[in-house]
């Protein structure tokens, strides 16, 4: 097919979120050309995908299990926003604006355990509940109410052990969000698996091209030529995307053993509670927009994209294992072969996205590039995200 594209190239739109100007990533995967460069370095494109994005979608922020306790809680930054998620009194997690009621001052920082939530400026006592208990010094204060005070929550649900938290006080429930995941990946019981890692790596480049390079497989042949694609090549594996219902992409990938290791090296058994499918090869989902997940047989790892700015973007890896392997006496030997697993091939894919970033950055004015045939979920990610930054005004495909 004769490829004409509608736009050649430009170098310094005026109106980023002009639809137009992304008139070709809207066509068909083969007739497609990719987001233009400054979608991955413009901060005016990244402050909208911001507010409509994370400030909009369900965003996975945490694990239950790195607060066990009634009155442990860790805080974080949500589209600007700070928040602090806090285990309650009955054992319930709850989300809060991070801000006391009183003149705004950020509450706890990090993470910890308290009794009460008390703000370091005038005092002011928040139960873990959020209800506002004490203001001292506000007696006499004109129709003051503390029951009018308390911190405000936000949206919250929790699946398989995975926090989130929405800021869109109109959003849809998140089994709505997760759609038939939760069914795909039902027998890997996720809720019941430990955290026996988690690694934080701060990466030089958009949010968008980890979560782009962690849904192809063109790329495993090249940057991963020593080590993944010698036991789980595209030829071997497949990685064929599933049809899903849910705002999420999935593909699965058939091969012998664990995916979490290099073929030489000694694992553990598998989940025990695996159905068929799961039992012979890994499920990679995207969850929409910004946590990838990898079930293998024997253990699950997780990818949880949190974007600072239009180049900068905290990765956090997580290691789940089921509590019967985290017991056996091997655990702590062999569990390292997992660790140089990922260690290697996550540094691989951070370098090349990092570099990705770097020449995007140029700003040399080029014509976008085009979507290999394999390149399917690039193109959904692409999509989905101009659905989203452009509004009904967008969907010009
Ligand atoms: S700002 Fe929190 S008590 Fe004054
Ligand atoms: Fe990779």
């Amino acid at each position: 097919m004769e490829y004409r594209s509608s736009i050649t190239h430009v170098d310094s739109p005026g109106d980023l979120l002009d639809p137009r100007l992304y008139a070709d990533v809207r066509r068909p995967l083969l007739e497609a050309s990719q987001l233009p460069a400054w979608c991955y370095t413009s901060s005016e494109f990244f402050a909208r995908e911001r507010d409509r994005i994370f400030a909009r979608e369900w965003i996975m922020v945490g694990r239950a299990e790195d607060i066990p306790k009634s009155g442990d809680y860790f805080t974080t930054l949500l589209a600007g926003v700070p928040l602090v998620v806090v285990r309650g009194r009955s054992g319930q997690i709850r989300a809060f604006v991070n801000s006391c009621r009183h003149r705004g001052t950020e509450m706890v920082r990090g993470h910890g355990n308290r009794r009460v939530l008390t703000c370091p400026y005038h005092s002011w006592c928040y139960s873990l509940d959020g209800d506002l208990l004490s203001a001292p010094g506000m007696e006499g204060v004109d129709g003051f109410d503390k029951n009018e005070y308390p911190l405000v929550g936000i949206g919250f649900a929790e699946w398989e052990g995975f926090l989130f938290a929405n800021l869109n006080p109109g959003h849809a429930p998140l089994d709505e969000h997760l759609g038939d995941l939760k069914r795909t990946l039902a027998s890997h019981r996720m809720g019941d698996l430990v955290t026996v890692r988690k690694e934080t790596y701060e990466l030089q480049c958009n949010w968008k091209l980890l979560i782009e390079n962690f849904k192809e497989s063109y790329h495993l042949a090249t940057v991963h030529r020593s080590t993944i694609d010698t036991y789980a090549s595209v030829r071997v594996a497949g990685y064929v995307p599933e049809t899903t219902r849910g705002e999420y992409l999935v593909s699965f990938a058939s091969h012998d053993g664990s995916m979490a290791l290099f073929r030489e090296d000694k694992g553990f058994p598998p989940i025990r509670t695996l159905d068929e499918k799961a039992a012979n090869g890994s499920y990679f989902p995207l969850v929409y927009p910004h946590l990838g997940l990898c079930a293998t047989i024997d253990c699950c790892w997780y990818l949880q994209v949190e974007p600072k700015d239009a180049s900068h973007t905290r990765l956090t890896v997580g290691s789940l294992f089921p509590r019967e392997t985290v017991e056996r006496p091997d655990f702590a030997d062999v569990v390292n072969n997992y660790f140089k697993r990922w260690d290697i091939t996550i540094a691989e894919d951070n370098e090349i996205c990092e570099l990705q970033q770097r020449g995007l950055a140029s700003n040399h004015p080029v014509r976008a590039g085009r979507y290999a045939p394999n390149e399917a979920n690039v193109h959904a990610i692409d999509n989905w995200v101009l659905d989203r930054v452009l509004g009904d005004a967008g969907s010009i495909r």
